[in-house]
């Protein structure tokens, strides 16, 4: 089995800057394959203390779980369910967004339920009615007599690390890890992305959410490499794309990509001319399982939540500059929405079949070639973060 190198790749350059390697990656035909193919293990998709193991490291990563602006005003709030965890944001008077374990700390039971909402003012637990302020203190304790010894300052909701980065809020599950910052973890990625027009505060288009039967893995290992591309996407997008080429930049765990389109090849544009958005995808890939698609007016969030070893909800987001002011405009959006969900699905079959090919004993391995390397690189990298967990 072939080394898995971690050693770090040069520092991210500029998205303007690509304009040069796309070159040679076209004239040549081939991807810059900057590592070497390799090996991974069957059992790492499919083993559950694996699995457990992941599981534990995803609630120290940074879990994009909401677009900002479904959460814009001053007492809005949003309780949801992520990685098992239930989680409860609130926009706080000043504008600050604050995130939540959304657990009484009573007993335990769900504070709120599923479900979003305006002007919180207090959230009362459905099981003895202690309430919570807006920013989490504890509130009222009905009979407060029977608690002689509670500290009501002591006793609020436990307090989550959260961001606001390119229009999404990130927040880490683990309210043990208060001493790791989430925007400091999604640098410098996030603020090349966040740079890119539109990206500040995006709107949220047309979100849903969904189940795939196959391991959370082999869905982020579709997207770093462009070999299935001319194959799988033939229906859908593969003419659009000009092969087997794709840039990757590392920084740190995440990964920019560069697919480049075939106008890039046809247009030869030069240095001056080179708009990235215009002459291919690129793709942000959070570590270990969020990424943000930049088309040339708009881009598509996806976070792959682990359910099981052999099953994820996939979490979708379209984010466009500003709310669509005519049906002409939805038709738009939708129609982008549309062929990326057709292309998605191809790739989401795939993991499928795979998935159910992987008990068979046909593999051991999985071989990735040179222009696959980004794959056994991020299974490297995964396992050196689990073994640093431990
Ligand atoms: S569990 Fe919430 S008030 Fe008792
Ligand atoms: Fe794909």
């Amino acid at each position: 089995m072939s080394a898995l190198s971690v050693a770090s790749l040069p520092p991210i350059p500029p998205a303007a800057s690509l304009q040069a390697r796309a070159r040679a990656a076209v004239d040549q035909s081939r991807a810059d394959a900057r590592g070497q193919g390799g090996q991974v293990a069957v059992d790492d998709y499919r083993c559950t203390t694996r699995f457990a193991q992941e599981l534990s490291l995803f609630r120290r990563h940074p879990q994009a779980v909401a677009a900002g602006q479904s959460l814009a005003a001053p007492g809005s709030w949003l309780s949801l369910t992520h990685l098992g965890t239930p989680l409860l944001l609130v926009r706080q008077a000043d504008g600050e967004l604050q995130a939540f374990l959304n657990v009484c700390r009573h007993r335990g039971a769900r504070l709120v339920p599923e479900g979003s909402g305006e002007n919180a003012r207090a959230f009362a637990c459905p099981y003895h009615a202690w309430t919570y302020r807006a920013d989490g203190g504890l509130r009222g304790v009905p009979q407060a007599e029977g608690f002689p010894c509670l500290k009501p300052e002591e006793s609020g909701l436990q307090r989550l690390e959260v961001t606001e980065r390119a229009g999404l809020a990130w927040v880490i599950l683990d309210p043990g890890q208060s001493d790791l910052d989430p925007a400091a973890m999604l640098e410098p990625l996030i603020s090349d992305l966040a740079g890119l027009a539109g990206m500040q505060t995006p709107q949220a288009f047309a979100p849903r959410s969904y189940e795939v039967e196959a391991n959370w893995k082999l869905l982020v290992d579709g997207i770093f490499e462009a070999y299935h591309f001319k194959v799988a996407h033939r229906q859908t997008i593969a003419a659009m794309f000009a092969g087997n080429v794709q840039l990757v930049d590392e920084a740190g765990l995440h990964r920019r990509l560069y697919l480049i389109k075939s106008n890039f090849a046809r247009e030869q544009p030069g240095p001056e001319d080179f708009e990235p958005r215009r002459y291919g995808n690129l793709t942000y890939f959070f570590f270990p399982n969020n990424l943000v698609l930049v088309q040339p007016d708009h881009a598509q969030f996806s976070c792959i939540e682990p359910l099981s070893p052999t099953r994820s909800r996939i979490h979708e987001i379209t984010l466009i500059p500003e709310a669509p002011a005519s049906e002409k405009a939805v038709m738009h959006w939708q129609a982008n929405v549309d062929l990326y969900r057709r292309t998605l699905a191809e790739d989401y079959a795939l993991a499928e079949s795979i998935q159910q090919g992987l008990a068979s004993g046909a593999n051991e391995f999985f071989n990735f070639g040179s222009y696959e390397y980004s794959i056994p690189r991020f299974h490297a990298q995964l396992a050196q973060q689990l073994d640093h967990g431990h």
